[in-house]
């Protein structure tokens, strides 16, 4: 029996809501098809936007959405994405697939959508391929209120009101496919072009993101942290979950149990990932003024099967949700630092949370982890700790269970276990430090470590209610099956 202790009288950070955004770039199926279908389509829409899809992630709690790229923010030109759609300039999507992109979806899209989701916009800029001015001009195009060329030019183009822009990133991978610059070369020209993003209006003040490190490249965020941390409020780290390596990725939907493990450690990795990053940091920001954002994450297998190699099209099974369930337990855990997670990508592309199929969607196990994980949004942290062996083989072994637990302003404790082991099921005994426990009510996610949701099964993975567990006067009992995300609400 496991032993797992809760302490409300350990009230930690805030987990910031954002921690479960999501990211949406011009890539493969994501925008149009997936979120978008055309204001003329068949496709029940909303001005344009899916109405299955909207609805499912407003459901989902999505707080905050990041777009355009990805790599495609460093060649994209909003100026392309506004005006009558018939004069929108088209370009080549070199990044991905070499396909046209007709800018159909632009700056007033992407606005429509976040106000159909309820959720906050995050936007990436050209840094790579644009000017200092376009940066600036786009940011007065959207937030300025006042009488302006560019807030005319937003008037002629139907839209009075300036919108909120929460979320401003400055380059993406500028290390890589935004530019491939050293750190002290995007440094200097994260800091030229970041003076221009101004704020117009200091009630909603922009928040500014600087390109952060690839993975483990520890020498990058030194570097940025040294030289520009006083002009940022975050520092975007992107790590991805490959099961083998770039080349051969892995199939998502075929795979032994040795390839579980080895794909559950590499996304386990990020915790330690994060600790050493947040070392750097504290050593340049000792008052923690910048924040710590995971703005691309998740899982990337090989691409389906007779689908476009540069569309990043994969099924996600219950091993993509254990690699959310693990991973948003980390990100809670470290939710003193980190204030923003984006996973990549929303629909059709990588791990995603939906997938369409013309006017069919299904909704992801990854999608479930997310729903069931939205109680933790804007709640403390609470110190926790649950004792736990490890699974899987040598240097592919991990702890088996992995939780967070958190407390709303009610008093009302949420904690979500997952069990990562492919075989076995763990019984635990939870205990509510100096606390007296009226009810326990769960949810669980659970299935074959291949199990996925297809058009022809829609409904194979999907949360159910829990019930194995008995109460106890401070806490409970129970037991978690294998790879399964148990959810335990708890009422003192
Ligand atoms: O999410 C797919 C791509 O991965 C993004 O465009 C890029 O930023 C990253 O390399």
């Amino acid at each position: 029996m496991e032993k797992y202790l809760i302490n409300p009288n350990e009230k930690k950070s805030e987990i910031c809501k954002d921690i479960y955004g999501n990211f949406s770039e011009h890539l493969g199926r994501c925008i149009y098809e997936g979120l978008y279908a055309g204001e003329n389509s068949d496709i029940p829409n909303v001005n344009g936007m899916r109405k299955d899809v909207v609805n499912a992630l407003k459901e989902m709690g999505l707080p905050v959405l990041r777009w355009p790229g990805g790599c495609f923010a460093d060649e994209y030109h909003w100026r392309d994405g506004i005006g009558p759609k018939e004069n929108r300039k088209k370009m080549i999507n070199t990044h991905w697939g070499g396909v046209v992109e007709d800018n159909s979806f632009g700056t007033h899209e992407f606005f429509e959508l976040c106000d159909q989701i309820g959720c906050d916009a995050y936007i990436t800029g050209n840094l790579g391929s644009g000017t200092v001015q376009e940066m600036s001009e786009w940011v007065e195009y959207m937030t300025f209120g006042g009488d302006s060329p560019m807030s005319r030019l937003r008037r002629e183009n139907g839209r009075q009101e300036p919108w909120r822009v929460k979320y401003f990133a400055v380059g993406n991978e500028n290390w890589g496919c935004g530019g491939n610059m050293d750190p002290y070369y995007y440094s200097n020209t994260y800091k030229k072009y970041a003076t221009y993003v101004r704020v117009y209006d200091w009630n909603n003040p922009i928040y500014k993101v600087a390109c952060g490190p690839n993975a483990e490249d520890y020498h990058w965020t030194e570097e940025l942290m040294k030289n520009a941390h006083r002009m940022m409020n975050g520092l975007a780290l992107h790590y991805y979950t490959i099961t083998h390596n770039w080349g051969q990725k892995g199939s998502a939907t075929e795979f032994d149990e040795n390839e579980y493990y080895m794909c559950l450690r590499k996304a386990y990795k990020i915790e330690e990932i994060i600790r050493r990053h947040l070392e750097i940091m504290n050593r340049y920001d000792p008052e923690k003024k910048v924040d710590l954002i995971i703005d691309e994450w998740g899982t990337w297998h090989d691409v389906e099967p007779g689908t476009n190699p540069g569309f990043l099209y994969q099924q996600n099974t219950m091993r993509d949700a254990m690699v959310a369930a693990l991973s948003l337990n980390i990100f809670n855990k470290h939710s003193d630092r980190i204030k923003m997670c984006n996973i990549a990508q929303t629909v059709n592309v990588l791990q995603s949370v939906a997938l369409t199929d013309g006017a069919d969607m299904l909704l992801t196990p990854t999608y479930y982890v997310f729903k069931m994980f939205k109680d933790h949004q804007g709640n403390t942290l609470l110190g926790s700790h649950l004792t736990t062996d490890k699974s899987g083989e040598g240097e592919n072994s991990l702890p088996t269970l992995i939780e967070s637990a958190s407390e709303d302003e009610n008093g009302v404790i949420y904690s979500t276990v997952a069990n990562i082991s492919a075989g076995e099921s763990k019984q635990i005994k939870c205990q509510i430090a100096d606390s007296l426990v009226k009810g326990v009510r769960a949810e669980i996610l659970t299935g074959a470590v291949d199990a996925y949701n297809s058009f022809d099964n829609k409904e194979n993975v999907k949360t159910a209610e829990f019930t194995d567990f008995e109460l106890t006067p401070d806490g409970f009992t129970a037991t978690v099956p294998p790879c399964s995300v148990v959810k335990f609400v708890i009422e003192k």
